[in-house]
């Protein structure tokens, strides 16, 4: 386990037992692909009941859920897959669309991103 992963998951673990005790489980990750986003995942898909179905936005047309699982560290055969959403969060209307149905949003997007919207 990596430095980074550890440490997010000493901060997370707190908080995604208070996500499952209010019944918050669809979980959109937008930067799943980034540094910080892929421990977020993982995190995530690793917590002890898998009760978390996981959606991650990403701008690439093409990547699919093994490559965020790859990025994650997770093995391919994992069986809690994330959905894939291909969408620029700097396009609101497609951003606002791929939110319906989540209960929670979790953002690891890098600088630079911009926040106009
Ligand atoms: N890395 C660290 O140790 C660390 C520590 C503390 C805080 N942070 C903060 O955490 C954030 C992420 O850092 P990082 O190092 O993980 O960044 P990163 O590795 O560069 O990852 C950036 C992520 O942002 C996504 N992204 C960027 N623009 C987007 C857009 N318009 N729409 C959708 N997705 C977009 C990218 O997804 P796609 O390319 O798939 O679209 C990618 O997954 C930053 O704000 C940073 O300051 C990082």
């Amino acid at each position: 386990m990596s430095t980074l992963h550890a440490l997010v998951k000493s901060i997370l673990d707190p908080v995604y037992k208070t996500l499952r005790d209010m019944t918050f489980k669809k979980i959109v990750l937008a930067g799943a692909s980034g540094n910080l986003g892929a421990c977020f995942l993982r995190n995530l898909l690793e917590s002890a009941d898998h009760v978390f179905q996981v959606t991650v936005l990403t701008r690439s047309k093409t990547n699919g859920a093994e490559s965020f699982l790859s990025a994650a560290g997770l093995p391919l055969s994992s069986p809690n897959k994330p959905s894939v959403v291909s969408v620029d969060c700097d396009d609101h209307p497609a951003l606002v669309q791929s939110l319906k149905g989540h209960d929670v949003v979790i953002a690891a997007i890098a600088e630079g991103y911009c926040h106009a919207n």
